[in-house]
């Protein structure tokens, strides 16, 4: 079955999320757990940008044993010159150099026409293999470049030395479909793509970075390049956990697998959460608060006969020990009686009503009735017996 490569840029694109400023201790804890999560390649910073970010890839580069470690550089010799120093002492080092194909970006941003960007890309993909064994190429916002211009550059920067082509939608724009037929063309028609890694970048303005992802693996991409809970520049990147559970759980339709070591997830997104200091939203897929919790009493007595009713996901697949049933105005009976066994309390049919009935008084002026709650409906009842 092939295998999808797995690139982890939290601590690059996900550190460019506005607010977060990892240190060098953060950093490398987080590469620590990103290696146990099984990662094929970590994108650990951008060496260039500054002494700090130095520092911390280069702690990385030579901590990190199994897997790729890479650092992000604009295609210029000094950026590839401190990417070089920042991880020359990796066990796998590898650049990721990045140069916009697009005509807004050529125009407005770069000022340079195409046939210039083609010789730069060129360039800095050959000055770069000089140094290291794996240089991946970015086509940075791929996704509204001309196709055919992107076949023509492609060309010849695997003429050039590189060993991963990226086609990244950097601002988020494009759809599943677009984007899969743009794997496909790339597949179709660049004479030697066939040499190298095609690698997918989603970002998530409109919500479909993981929906894109997908659509790029079932066209020809055989990496994937995303964050832990999806944080990163505007709306963030695509995210690692979800796509991962989405392979594994739709086997079915997508039948690929990864080196993912997917009871990792929740420990992984917690300790990128808590360093970050970026809160994980309650309802998000995979990791949220409220991703495995069933409020509802049609729901929480499905779950109580068989947790497939409403689970898609095990639990403890992503590393979670258990699901969990809110009490809450929802909730029934079978809930609320499984749950106060769970306590250590037994009542009575009789008694077990008048809790019950209790309880519901409670859910009318509390959202989630909590377990110090119900000792304290519990106590009333026993101490009325
Ligand atoms: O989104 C993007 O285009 C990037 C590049 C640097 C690969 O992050
Ligand atoms: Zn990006």
């Amino acid at each position: 079955m092939p295998q999808i490569n797995i690139f982890d840029t939290t601590l690059r694109d996900g550190e460019q999320s506005p607010g977060v400023n990892l240190n060098q201790l953060e950093k490398l804890e987080i590469a620590k757990q990103l290696e146990r999560f099984g990662v094929d390649i970590m994108e650990a910073g951008f060496p260039a940008s500054s002494q700090g970010d130095f520092e911390g890839v280069r702690n990385i580069a030579r901590t990190i044993k199994n897997a790729s470690v890479t650092g992000l550089a604009r295609a210029t010799t000094s950026d590839i010159d401190i990417a070089w120093d920042a991880l020359k002492d990796a066990a796998e080092p590898r650049l990721h150099i990045f140069l916009a194909t697009s005509p807004i970006h050529m125009t407005y941003k770069l000022k340079k026409t195409p046939e210039e960007i083609v010789q730069i890309a060129v360039n800095m993909v050959r000055y770069a293999r000089d140094k290291f064994p794996h240089v991946e190429w970015s086509a940075e916002d791929a996704s509204r470049s001309d196709k055919d211009f992107l076949v023509k550059i492609i060309e010849k920067v695997i003429d050039a030395g590189a060993t991963v082509i990226n086609l990244p939608d950097t601002v988020g724009y494009t759809t599943p479909e677009e984007y899969g037929a743009l794997f496909r063309y790339v597949r179709e028609n660049v004479r030697n793509i066939d040499q190298v890694a095609l690698s997918a970048h989603c970002h998530d303005d409109l919500g479909m970075a993981v929906a894109n992802s997908i659509a790029a693996i079932q066209n020809g991409a055989t990496q994937i390049e995303g964050t832990i809970n999806g944080i990163g520049e505007r709306a963030g990147n695509a995210s690692l956990e979800e796509v991962a559970v989405a392979l594994n759980i739709r086997h079915d339709k997508y039948p690929f697998t990864t080196n993912l070591v997917l009871k990792e997830i929740k420990r992984t997104s917690d300790l990128v959460s808590k360093l970050t200091g970026m809160a994980v939203p309650a309802n998000k897929a995979v990791v949220g608060r409220n991703a495995f919790a069933h409020e509802s009493g049609i729901h929480q007595d499905g779950v109580l006969k068989n947790a497939s009713t409403y689970e898609i996901i095990t639990p403890e697949l992503v590393g979670i020990q258990s699901n969990n049933l809110v009490l809450g105005k929802h909730s029934g009976r079978h809930a609320f009686k499984d749950k106060i066994e769970q306590l250590g309390y037994h009542l009575s049919d009789e008694k077990l009503i008048e809790a019950f009935k209790a309880f519901k008084l409670l859910t009318d002026r509390k959202k989630e009735v909590t377990d110090d709650d119900l000792f304290t409906i519990l106590t009333d009842i026993q101490t009325d017996m």
